[in-house]
């Protein structure tokens, strides 16, 4: 059998750099999905009409188009309208966050659903105004019946993430790609990626445990 692991171990530091560029992209579009998510699952569950149909629409453009594509879209297509220049992890960094917010607004529409209509009823016997209770009651309780689900979203994210190869930032699959194509050992790289995402992976699956544990110790 032709595999030998040696052939690829000098170009190891340079695939595992691509970690911290993963990383960033992941961390930063995590954030800017939460923070669309949160806002779009309020607005899906308020009282104003218009803010409930952009919410939707929202959702459903982001949902039902391929990611590759908005991240081609937001890297080639906005310079051209817009006369201005996107680098290349700007625009990974928009596009997964754009998408991640629709999915997160579905998880969090359903999280604060789930949460005992008494408690909103006692709120509002209590005169608690909207935003407190939405604040203090609702999204605490929310967040902690959703934590598996958001961890899903973020693993998803994090293995997403290698479809920024396309548009030429050096995260590790594409450090990976390179290492196989300047070695002619691509079996051997290109497992050695996918040994590193899934260790992320495992990782961020401890670290969803972790937190839950913490966050069911109060029940
Ligand atoms: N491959 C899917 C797509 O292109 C993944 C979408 C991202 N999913 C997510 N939960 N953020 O549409």
């Amino acid at each position: 059998m032709n595999l030998d692991f040696s052939q690829i171990a000098p170009s190891i530091p340079y695939i595992l750099q691509g970690i911290g560029v993963t990383l960033k992209i992941v961390g930063v579009a995590a954030i800017i999905g939460f923070v669309i998510g949160i806002l779009l699952a309020l607005c899906k569950i308020g009282r104003f009409k218009g803010l409930k149909w952009f919410a939707d629409i929202y959702t459903s453009i982001f949902r039902g188009t391929p990611l590759i594509l908005q991240l081609l879209l937001i890297y080639y297509g906005t310079p051209q309208l817009f006369d201005i220049k996107v680098t290349a992890y700007t625009a990974a960094v928009l596009a997964f966050g754009f998408n991640s917010g629709a999915y997160i607004s579905e998880i969090i529409r359903a999280g604060i659903l789930a949460v005992d209509k008494g408690q909103l009823e006692a709120s509002m016997a209590l005169g608690i105004p909207y935003k407190k209770m939405m604040m203090d009651i609702v999204l605490p309780q929310a967040l902690k019946n959703i934590l598996p689900a958001l961890m899903n979203e973020f693993i998803t994210l994090t293995k997403e993430s290698a479809i920024v190869t396309v548009i030429g930032v050096t995260d590790i699959m594409r450090r990976s790609y390179i290492v196989g194509g300047n070695t002619y050992r691509y079996f051997e790289s290109l497992i050695f990626a996918g040994v590193i995402y899934y260790l992320m992976v495992i990782v961020l699956t401890l670290i969803g445990k972790a937190v839950e544990w913490r966050m069911r110790r109060s029940d």
